[in-house]
């Protein structure tokens, strides 16, 4: 994948693994991306600026106090300058640093200036990769949305085997250049909805569901990626809005879903549905807390939610649409039952219980259109969103042909 004049800062933090940073920017570099290259004072003691320098072939920064280059504000040209921002490796004091909001040195100051997205490529002693406040300070970071790269595990530089080892440079180059997608998606308009819904039986109690809403935003961030303009309308999960994703609609229950994603969808191309909505909501919602009555059960009636994907299928005009379907057995069969019966161009099927499809990190999908299916074998979330969106468009561009 290209990187031609993708503008890529290389943050370089105190670690043995710096040597494998001059490697990476030969290869962005073959890549056709620029690299402009920031050391902490750290990283100077593993490898000479002059290294970076040459291999980057621009000048190399190593500190905020450099009057020459903050005489025009250096340090806010480049947090300017950068479409990606990679610190690697990122050793546990510049992840520490970065959690806290530090801004006393060159490189934290550039992360908190930009607008870019930013990448880390931890590597360090693996006593040190499961320590705690190593591990509180990346999800701070990921809460933020923050992009951690690996680490890799196997023998280390101390001695040590386990998990800590940084990324190869090809591993970090691919994940950048993935990071731009190839514009599949570019100048489309894409709603993603994510998440449950919950659907209120009184002011203290609800009826939900597992879904964390992890597949469908990255479903959304990966459309970004793809160049689309996208609108998350997104259940009630605590998850930030992935970088890129233009626009994001808070929802809670199936009927305030499907009121958004119509709205959203009036003007969209493409609709992926991978929100868990829930079929039935309670007939009525009682105003006030429900009270315990001793001995008796609790008998509740349900009343059926709208189908979002129906009702869209439904208008004369309607986007491209691809629905999800969570089964916890004969997979294929209803899979594509719900294809036909909610007139979808595309159902991805996962398999739901035991551990797998809801909450979890990966997951395994099996597409299936009128004419054909493909399976996208179990990886991590982001990725195999990322297989989903390029299949999509495939199939948009082919329905539209
Ligand atoms: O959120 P995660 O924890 O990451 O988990 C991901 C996931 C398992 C939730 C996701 O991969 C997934 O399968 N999402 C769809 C879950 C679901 O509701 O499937 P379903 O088979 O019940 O519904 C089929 C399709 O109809 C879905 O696209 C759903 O959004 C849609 N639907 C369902 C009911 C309804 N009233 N309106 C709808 O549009």
């Amino acid at each position: 994948m290209s990187l031609a004049n993708r503008r890529i800062l290389l943050g370089v933090s105190g670690g043995i693994a710096a040597y494998k940073s001059c490697e990476l920017v030969r290869r962005l570099r073959e890549r056709g991306a620029e690299v402009r290259v920031v050391m902490t004072a750290g990283a100077t003691h593993f490898v000479g600026v002059a290294t970076f320098q040459a291999l980057s072939g621009q000048p190399v920064r190593t500190s905020l106090w450099d009057e020459q280059a903050e005489a025009a504000m250096g340090h806010i040209e480049l947090a300017r300058w950068a479409e990606r921002i990679l610190v690697a490796p990122a050793s546990a004091d510049a992840i520490a640093r970065l959690a806290h909001g530090h801004a006393d040195d060159l490189l934290a100051t550039l992360c908190l200036a930009s607008a870019a997205p930013l990448y880390l490529a931890p590597a360090m002693n693996q006593q040190m990769w499961a320590h705690p406040a190593v591990q509180a300070n990346l999800a701070t970071l990921r809460a933020r949305g923050v992009h951690v790269l690996g680490p890799a595990a196997g023998e280390q530089a101390c001695g040590d085997v386990g998990s800590g080892r940084m990324l190869e440079p090809h591993e970090l180059r691919d994940a950048l250049a993935a990071s731009f997608g190839d514009g599949a998606l570019a100048g489309l308009d894409v709603v993603v909805s994510a998440g449950p819904t919950f659907e209120d039986i009184d002011p203290v109690r609800f009826i939900g569901n597992r879904s964390s809403g992890k597949m469908g935003f990255a479903v959304a961030q990966a459309a970004a990626e793809a160049g689309a303009r996208v609108t998350l309308v997104a259940g009630p999960v605590s998850l930030p809005t992935p970088p890129g994703v233009a626009a994001r609609v808070d929802v809670r229950s199936a009927a305030q879903m499907q009121a958004a994603v119509l709205d959203a969808c009036a003007r969209a191309d493409i609709y992926v549905g991978a929100a868990a909505v829930g079929d039935y909501r309670p007939a009525e919602v009682a105003e006030r807390k429900l009270k315990k009555q001793a001995g008796a059960d609790l008998v509740l009636q349900l009343a059926e939610n709208p189908d979002i994907l129906a009702s869209l299928s439904a208008r004369p005009r309607h986007p491209f649409l691809v629905g999800f379907a969570a089964e916890t057995h004969d997979v294929a069969a209803y899979a594509r039952g719900k294809l036909a019966r909610k007139g979808l161009d595309m159902i991805a099927a996962n398999q739901v219980g035991g551990g797998l499809g809801f909450e979890t990190a990966d997951n395994a999908l099996t597409l299936y259109w009128a004419d054909g299916e493909l399976e996208l074998p179990r990886t991590g979330k982001a990725e195999l969103a990322r297989q989903l969106v390029a299949e999509v468009a495939a199939r948009y561009k082919a329905s539209r042909a």
